[in-house]
């Protein structure tokens, strides 16, 4: 391994620290591609987006896995292409459709660029999945990972693919102390996930790094014995398994104190839904719910957003229901407070863009994030004093 002058990065915590930018030895790569594709042939799970090279099936997967592990995607995936298996049923499906099969998986601008990209695959190649990667780099959504995933493991492009594995593979292969996750330690690492590629079963050795990362070279406590590329691993030779990649500062959690409005109609409840250009779950549907503001009370808030929102006057009641949900760095804290509406108003929509009085049968039928399910659960709850219907 040799390496070259020394630059200077921030480690951990953000101290400046002089660490060098390893240069890869090229003689160790052929032995350490044999070794991993053989030990992936062996060891691979069997995945069901891993069972043929269909396009679709590739780029679905690795949407759902950009942001959540293997575990929890696997049976979204088996619903999502049961309800979607084409590239044509998820082109014709309605947004509302896709939004709730992607319902508890998060991030849903993942599922609206989805679906957007798969409209315009089908308006302009005809369902088909072009083997160009100019083609892939202007559909919404697709960054270099999922370029380089679906187009590695679909044509065998000899394109390379970075994630939360595959960073600390390499840092670890190559004795890199730069933090991958940003600046020089960022390019270098890209340039190392391409440096390392075969010229063949790129595809393949891509979702092998992966699957190093997840199995075997994992943050704490690697199992290095059962490693297949132990003989070429820089870290394990220096014994610096522990610090490469230096930890990712961790982000300071936010907590994040909520309202959402019940507002009745008989046994109905009032549903909105989120504008298209909302910051998070655009397009889904919620109680009426927003931050309570500093100077504010619970029951204050519930009145100003009905106010502001839907230009109706209310008079807040009791807390029916309060949960917690985190996401991301945010601590959520929703409370439902019941409002009884002033007689005589209009709803008047600002902000949202429909709403919809629906029954205890066709709240299911609503895509909405996990807080806003959360809260219905509870409010449903059976032996509940005061049910929601
Ligand atoms: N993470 C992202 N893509 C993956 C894949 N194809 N296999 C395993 N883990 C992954």
């Amino acid at each position: 391994m040799s390496l070259s002058p020394a630059r200077a990065s921030v480690g951990n915590g953000g101290s400046p620290r002089l660490f060098p930018t390893p240069v890869i030895d090229r003689r160790h790569l052929p032995p350490l591609r044999r070794h991993l594709l053989a030990w992936f042939d062996r060891s691979h799970r069997p995945l069901p987006w891993r069972a043929d090279r269909d396009p679709y099936r590739i780029w679905v997967s690795e949407v759902m896995l950009q942001q959540t592990t293997v575990a929890a995607v696997v049976p979204f995936f088996e619903r999502f292409l049961a309800a979607f298996p084409t590239i044509h049923a998820l082109a014709e499906a309605d947004e509302q459709h896709v939004l709730r099969l992607w319902q508890g998986l998060g991030y849903y601008r993942r599922a609206r660029h989805l679906h957007a990209a798969a409209r315009k695959l089908v308006a302009e190649y005809g369902g088909t999945f072009p083997n160009d990667p100019a083609v892939w780099a202007e559909l919404p959504g697709v960054g270099r990972y999922i370029l380089g995933a679906v187009l590695s493991q679909a044509f065998d492009r000899r394109l390379p693919i970075v994630e939360a594995n595959s960073l600390r593979v390499l840092s670890r292969w190559f004795g890199s102390r730069l933090d991958p996750r940003e600046g020089e330690g960022k390019k270098w690492v890209w340039a190392a996930a391409e440096t390392v590629l075969p010229r063949k079963r790129a595809g393949d050795f891509n979702q092998a790094v992966m699957e190093l990362g997840a199995l075997v070279c994992t943050p704490d406590r690697p199992k290095c014995d059962d490693c297949p590329v132990r003989n070429q691993c820089a870290a394990r030779q220096l014994g610096l398994q522990a610090v490469i990649p230096p930890k990712a500062a961790r982000k300071a959690t936010v907590a994040v104190r909520e309202v959402a409005v019940v507002l009745r109609d008989g046994n109905k409840l009032l549903l909105c839904r989120r504008p298209p250009d909302a910051d998070r779950w655009a397009n889904m549907w919620e109680l009426p719910r927003d931050v309570v503001r500093d100077n504010e009370t619970e029951p204050d808030a519930a009145v100003r957003i009905v106010a502001e929102r839907l230009g109706l006057s209310v008079t807040a009641g009791v807390e029916a229901a309060t949960v917690r949900h985190g996401v991301t760095r945010f601590d959520i804290t929703v409370s439902a407070i019941e409002a009884e509406r002033e007689p005589g108003r209009k709803v008047r929509l600002a902000y949202y863009t429909a709403w919809r009085w629906a029954d205890r049968g066709s709240v299911g039928e609503y895509p909405m994030s996990t807080s806003m399910r959360k809260l219905f659960d509870e409010l449903t709850k059976p032996g509940r004093q005061k049910r929601l219907f």
